[in-house]
């Protein structure tokens, strides 16, 4: 018997796989996952959702019969989601365009609000699906979304301090927005809100306690607002400055860019 990664799975095959359950379904079939994919097990023992197992089996007709269960205790979601291989390399960017900012209140306050969300943030996804849908995704995107917004403003001449704040905050609301557990899912009560609106709330309020200029922190949540581009695609409003238009811009961009060379990459192994 082979100990399996779920995409390695072939026809016929007998396995052992380590994984977790995403849910269930007539009470025997359930929906299981690990790093590499998902796929269906048929099982007479009851499996939970949320929690993780080695199953043995036989692959079948697109399921594994499963014959044995071992739970596995206390699971911690990193080894059976994806993570992103570039965690600290992306940390040492993150905090390296904040050293740029030259505002000293406004580098502070961007520090006052990281420090204490660090380890949810460094963790935190960018999306279900479509781009940096990994663990460290928001981090690599927010990097990402900064580095390249700190050059375009230089090159456009625009405020940078206030450019890259914008482009640090912008997803912010995605670590309330997105459980990691089981799977990378809308949190059922923070999604009612969604992340703009949860970033701007957090931001605006945080402003008030850190006693950051009024106009400053407006000009800021301004760029979260809008970074979406249009009503349509969940920006209340569209882009009224330069700033917000090169922070929206570039988010489409880093997640396109991502979208695509992630694809690539899958259909390349
Ligand atoms: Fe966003
Ligand atoms: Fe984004």
């Amino acid at each position: 018997m082979k100990v399996a990664q779920i995409k390695e799975v072939d026809e016929g095959e007998e396995v052992e796989l380590r994984c977790m359950v995403l849910k269930s379904k007539d009470g025997r079939r359930y929906k299981v996952f690990d790093r590499t994919g998902e796929i269906w097990v048929e099982c007479k023992d009851k499996l939970v959702e949320g929690e993780a197992y080695k199953l043995w089996g036989i692959f079948k007709g697109g399921v594994v019969f499963v014959d044995r269960v071992e739970r596995i205790e206390n699971p911690k979601a990193e080894e059976f989601l994806p993570v992103s291989s570039t965690i600290e390399e992306d940390e040492r960017r993150f905090w390296k365009v904040v050293d740029l900012i030259e505002d000293h209140k406004l580098k502070g306050f961007v520090r006052f609000i990281f420090e204490p969300l660090w380890e949810s943030f460094k963790k935190g996804v960018a999306a279900k699906k479509y781009h940096h849908a990994y663990i460290g995704g928001l981090l690599q995107h927010t990097a990402n979304v900064a580095e390249i917004v700190y050059n375009l403003a230089i090159y456009y001449n625009l405020r940078r301090d206030l450019a890259v704040a914008g482009a640090l905050f912008h997803d912010l609301g995605k670590i309330w927005e997105f459980n990691l557990k089981p799977k990378f899912e809308h949190d059922p009560h923070y999604s009612k809100f969604g992340h703009i609106f949860l970033a701007s709330y957090h931001i605006k309020s945080k402003s008030l306690e850190y006693g950051l200029p009024k106009d400053l922190a407006n000009e800021i949540v301004h760029i979260i607002l809008s970074h979406h581009g249009e009503y349509s695609k969940g920006s209340p409003v569209s882009p009224k400055t330069p700033e917000a238009l090169l922070v929206h811009l570039v988010d489409n961009l880093d997640a396109q860019m991502n979208h695509m060379l992630v694809s690539k990459d899958e259909k390349d192994r």
